[in-house]
This record gives structure tokens, sequence and C-alpha cells, in this order.
């Protein structure tokens, strides 16, 4: 089985002290940051972008796991990388060519991750699994933290998994302390989560919980 990994996402962290919420989630052992980019034209909201990305990745020296969802991906890879992106995931359902981001993301020295949306079928993956790193599943509408897991995922990470025994498998949307056992076991390795661990007294608390549990 591969390695399970927390991968908390900023978006639920408090902006007017960043690096204070980046230092309590890297001291409890997370090594991967989720940066969520939106905006608000793919998504109904707007989020964080090159500047914040630029500013965080010289001040920690976490693996920055930045997700995309934007309507041209293409145009913002290179800024992306150049902000210090590790990995750069865009949506399947993004208008740019797919085998085109897929180069320039590699291009530019990241690794690769396309994401798909609640309602597109696992089917629409399957022509690009060889060609790059990781999967993304939304596990609810991208768009904002704090939702609702949506439990019919399960089924489409178990069929992602069939098809690829060795790619990443990231789960994304309303991932906690009671659900995340179900996703390992369906076949997810990358787990994000928001508010599960930023709006919790003890966040560290919450990361060693997903951690280690889901290691065992
Ligand atoms: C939603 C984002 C998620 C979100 C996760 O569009 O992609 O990364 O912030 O937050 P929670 O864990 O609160 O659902
Ligand atoms: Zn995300």
């Amino acid at each position: 089985m591969k390695k399970i990994s927390v991968c908390p996402s900023i978006l639920s962290a408090d902006f007017a002290c960043l690096m204070k919420d980046v230092k309590i989630v890297k001291d409890a052992g997370a090594d991967i940051l989720h940066f969520d980019v939106m905006d608000g034209h793919f998504v109904p909201n707007i989020s964080i972008g090159i500047p914040v990305l630029k500013s965080l990745s010289r001040a920690s020296d976490m693996f920055m796991d930045v997700h995309l969802m934007i309507t041209n991906p293409l145009k913002y890879i290179q800024n992306f990388a150049d902000a210090g992106a590790n990995s750069i995931t865009f949506h399947i359902e993004a208008d740019d060519n797919k085998e085109k981001c897929i180069e320039e993301i590699k291009k530019a020295g990241c690794k690769v991750g396309i994401s798909l949306k609640p309602h597109t079928p696992a089917n629409a993956i399957k022509p690009y699994l060889e060609m790059i790193d990781m999967v993304l599943i939304m596990t609810v509408e991208p768009g904002f933290g704090g939702q609702k897991f949506i439990p019919s995922m399960l089924n489409k990470i178990e069929e992602i998994r069939k098809c690829n025994s060795t790619i990443d498998i990231q789960v994304d949307g309303g991932i906690n302390t009671k659900n995340f056992k179900d996703v390992v076991n369906a076949g997810a390795n990358l787990l994000v989560a928001g508010s599960a661990i930023f709006e919790s007294d003890d966040p560290a608390f919450v990361i060693n919980s997903l951690k280690n549990a889901a290691n065992i």
C-alpha cells in the first residue's frame, strides 16, 4: 500500500498569520501544503495566487501542491512554477488542451496532477493516467472549504485505483477524522484537509490522527 500523506489546505488557514499556521502543520508532521487557486470563473469564488505562493515558498521548505481551479491553466503554469510550485494540478474540465498542459508542467520541472469534479466520470481520466503523477478526486464541488464529503465518490476512487496501482490518488473536500479511513480503503493515499485541521482547537492532533491511524 502507498504511504498516506496529509496535505493541509491553507484555504482554511488564517491569512493574517499564514506562516504561523504553516509552521503549526509542518511541526505536526505534514510535509505537503495544498494551495488552492480560484479565479472566480471556473469556480464561483476567488482565493489566492502567484504572489502569495512566491512568498510562502521562500519562507517554507514544504512541498507546494498547487490546485488550479481556473479556466485557462496553460497560461499560468510557468508563473506558478516560477513562484515555487512543486506540483501543479489542473482540472480536466478546464478549456485548455490536456496534453499541452501536461507537457508544460513537466517542462517547468513540476509533478503533474489532473483533477476531476464530482460529476466527471472516472473514464475521463483513463487516457491520461500513464502520463501524470497524480489524480485529484474532488469529493465536494470545488469552490469552497468546509463542505460535506460526497460518499458516492468512493466508487470513483476504487475504479481509478483498479486501473493503476501506483499512481498517487488525492482526495479533496470534506475529509475528516471520521471518513478518512473510507477514502484510504477505497485507494486514496493523499488526503487534503482544510477545515478539519484549521478549524480545530488542536490542528496538530488532527494531522496526527489522520496520518498515524491511516498508516497502521
Ligand atoms: C475546495 C478546495 C479544497 C478545500 C478543502 O474547492 O479545493 O482544497 O479547501 O477544504 P475542506 O477540507 O474544508 O473541505
Ligand atoms: Zn483543493
